[in-house]
C-alpha cells in the first residue's frame, strides 16, 4: 500500500485562523489527504500549533498569562475553527510538546556532531528604552538585497529573503535606532549545504518549477549561516551549559514538528514511526511568504543529521489570497476570520469557491464576495445541486424511489455511460498533480453535461428512453458524490444518504466514480435541496463590514 505524510504550515499560537491561511494552504492540503485516501493510500495529516518566539511571549505578559497557559488557549481555537471548516487532521500537535522539544535537542546535537553548527559572538540589536535584545520582528529596517524599506530583520517580505544584516533599524516598539551589545550564538552552517539542496532541487521533478528556480538563484547568490540563537526563555533550551538562558530560534525547532509530531502520532499507533516516514511520499503545503524556510533550511537540516527522515517530495507552495483585490489586513479590518464566515454560509460553500479559485502556483488568489455569491448561486446550487436534486427528486416522485429497468441504449445514453466512464481518468491525473481547481472545474463540467443530458431526455414526458435516463443520472450522482468528497466532505455525504447508499462515502474506491454501481431495482433516500441560495442583500451587507 502506497504511504503519505502530508503537513501544512504550523500557524502561529496567537491569532485567529482567517480566509489567507486555509485558502492556500490548509485546504489544498485537507483536499489532497482525503483523495489520497480515496485513491488507496495510508495517508496522515498532520499539523501543529507554532508556540515559540517572541511575539507570543510578549502578548502572553500582556494577557497576564504564562505563555504556556496563552499558547494552549490558541491551539485549542485553532484546532476547533479548522475542524468546522471541515479540515480533517489525522493529529493536530504542538511545537511545545515534550517530544518536540527533545526532538530538537537531539537533532541540534547530532547537525553538532556532524560539524555544522558553530559558535560566535555577535552583536545584536538591543533597545536602550526597551532594555532588551531586539531579534526578529523587533527589528525594521531596509533590506541589504532588494532594498524595500520596513522590513523586518527576519524576513524580506518583498523577495523573500532573509536579511544578513537589515540596514537603518530601527526597534519596532519605540522606533528608535538601537544600539549594539556583544552576545554568543550557535550558527547552523547553511553554507555547507548549496551543492546537496541543488541536487536535491534539480533531482525532484515533484517541485514547482518557478519555485525551485528562484530557490536556486538565491543558491548562487551564495547562502549565508544562519543564526539559531535567541536570547531569552521562551521557546527549547539549548542543551548546552554553554548557553544558560538561550533558547532555539522559532525556525530551528518548528518544522521539526512536521516529524516529532508524525513519530508521535504513529508510534502510538503501533507503527515504526521512521520507517513509515521514510517509505511514505512527504508533502509539506505552504504560503509562499515561508519558500526560504521550507526550501533551504528545513532540508538542508535533514541532509544534515544524515538523512535520517527524508526530504519532502513536494512542497505545493501558493500565493497569498487578496480580498475584495486589496491586502488582508488585521489592524484595517480588512480581514475575514474563519469562525466569523461559519458563522453566515456553510462550510462547504467556502470550500467550494475558495478551491475554485487557487491555482497551484505562487500567484495571488481574490476573495470577491461578488464572484462568491454567483459562483456558488450558478455552479454548486444551479448546476452541481440542481442536477442531484432533479435526478434524485425524479426517482422519488415518478418511480417511487426505484430505480427502473433498463431498455436500449440510444446515441446520448452511451456518451453518458461513456462519461461516467472516462471520468476517473480524467480527473485522477489533475487531483494528483495538485491541480485542485482545475480538478473541480472537471467535476463541475461532468454535473453540467448531465444536467443537459437530463433536460434533453425530458424523462418526465414518460417516454421510452425515461428508464434509461434515470439509471444513468443516478450513477452520476454517486460519481459525483465520491468526486466531491474531498472537496465538499459534508455535502458528500448528504449526497450518499440521499441516494440511499450504504457504508460510507469516505470508505468508496476513488476509481468507482468511473463504474456503474447502482443497478436496477435500488431504492434511493429522500432526496431533498442541498443547498439554499445566497442574497445579493446579503452580500452587500458582509461588504459593509469590511474597513470599519
Ligand atoms: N508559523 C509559521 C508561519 O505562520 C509557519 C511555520 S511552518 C513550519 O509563518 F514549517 F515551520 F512548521
Ligand atoms: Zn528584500
Amino acid at each position: 500500500m502506497k504511504k503519505a505524510i502530508i503537513t501544512s504550515a504550523l500557524p502561529y499560537a496567537n491569532g485567529e485562523i482567517h480566509l489567507g491561511h486555509v485558502a492556500s494552504t490548509y485546504l489544498p492540503a485537507d483536499i489532497t489527504t482525503r483523495f489520497l485516501k480515496l485513491n488507496g493510500t495510508e495517508a496522515y495529516y498532520f499539523c501543529a500549533s507554532d508556540d515559540f518566539g517572541t511575539p507570543i511571549l510578549i502578548q502572553s505578559e500582556k494577557e497576564n498569562k504564562t505563555p504556556e497557559e496563552y499558547v494552549k488557549v490558541w491551539n485549542k481555537r485553532d484546532y476547533e475553527d479548522f475542524t468546522s471548516f471541515g479540515i480533517e487532521f489525522d493529529f493536530f500537535y504542538r511545537t511545545s510538546s515534550p517530544e518536540n522539544i527533545s526532538f530538537v535537542q537531539e537533532v541540534f546535537k547530532k547537525l553538532q556532531a556532524n560539524g555544522h553548527i558553530y559558535e560566535k559572538e555577535i552583536i545584536q540589536f538591543y533597545c536602550n528604552v526597551d532594555k532588551k535584545f531586539l531579534p526578529d520582528r523587533y527589528v525594521l529596517g531596509r533590506c541589504p538585497y532588494c532594498k524595500a524599506e520596513e522590513q523586518y530583520s527576519d524576513l524580506c517580505e518583498k523577495c523573500g529573503r532573509v536579511p544578513a544584516e537589515i540596514e537603518d533599524p530601527k526597534c519596532s516598539l519605540c522606533k528608535n535606532p538601537p544600539t549594539k551589545e556583544k552576545t554568543r550564538h550557535y550558527f547552523f552552517k547553511l553554507t555547507n549545504f548549496a551543492n546537496e539542496l541543488n541536487q536535491w532541487l534539480e533531482a525532484d521533478s515533484n517541485l514547482q518549477r518557478d519555485v525551485k528556480k528562484y530557490v536556486q538563484n538565491w543558491i548562487k547568490e551564495g547562502l549565508v549561516d544562519w543564526d539559531i540563537t535567541r536570547d531569552m526563555n521562551w521557546g527549547v533550551p539549548i542543551p548546552l551549559d554553554s548557553a544558560k538562558g538561550q533558547v532555539f530560534y522559532g525556525w530551528f525547532d518548528n518544522h521539526l514538528a512536521y516529524i516529532s509530531t508524525a513519530l508521535k502520532f504513529l508510534n502510538d499507533k503501533g507503527l515504526d514511526g521512521k520507517n513509515f516516514w521514510n517509505a511514505a511520499d512527504i508533502y509539506h503545503f505552504i504560503g509562499k511568504d515561508i519558500v526560504y524556510h521550507h526550501y533551504l533550511f528545513l532540508p538542508a537540516m535533514r541532509i544534515g543529521i544524515g538523512n535520517e527522515y527524508k526530504l519532502p517530495d513536494y512542497i505545493p507552495t501558493r500565493g497569498h489570497l487578496m480580498l475584495q483585490s486589496k491586502k488582508i489586513s488585521k489592524s484595517r479590518n480588512w480581514y475575514i476570520g474563519l469562525k466569523d464566515f461559519l458563522g453566515i454560509y456553510p462550510t462547504d460553500y467556502l470550500r467550494f469557491y475558495l478551491a475554485l479559485i487557487t491555482p497551484y502556483s505562487q500567484d495571488d488568489l481574490n476573495f470577491d464576495w461578488e464572484e462568491f455569491a454567483s459562483r456558488i448561486n450558478s455552479e454548486l446550487i444551479g448546476n452541481i445541486g440542481n442536477f442531484v436534486n432533479r435526478a434524485l427528486g425524479f426517482t422519488q416522485k415518478s418511480m417511487a424511489g426505484v430505480v427502473p429497468n433498463t431498455t436500449e441504449f440510444d446515441q446520448s445514453d452511451k456518451e453518458a455511460k461513456e462519461k461516467i466512464h472516462n471520468f476517473s481518468s480524467d480527473l485522477t491525473s489533475l487531483m494528483e498533480d495538485n491541480s485542485i481547481d482545475k480538478a473541480l472545474k472537471k467535476i463541475i463540467e461532468f454535473s453540467a453535461h448531465f444536467n443537459q443530458y437530463f433536460q434533453k431526455k425530458e424523462p418526465w414526458k414518460g417516454g421510452v428512453g425515461s428508464n434509461n435516463c434515470v439509471f444513468i443520472s443516478v450513477n452520476a450522482v454517486r460519481s459525483l458524490a465520491i468526486s466531491l468528497y474531498p472537496f465538499l466532505p459534508e455535502s458528500s455525504k448528504r449526497i450518499w444518504t440521499q441516494i440511499g447508499m450504504s457504508g460510507s462515502v469516505s470508505e468508496q474506491p476513488w476509481s468507482s466514480i468511473s463504474e456503474i454501481k447502482i443497478m436496477e431495482g435500488h431504492k434511493i433516500g429522500t432526496a431533498s435541496p442541498l443547498f439554499k441560495k445566497i442574497e445579493a442583500s446579503d452580500i452587500e451587507a458582509n461588504k459593509a463590514k469590511l474597513g470599519k
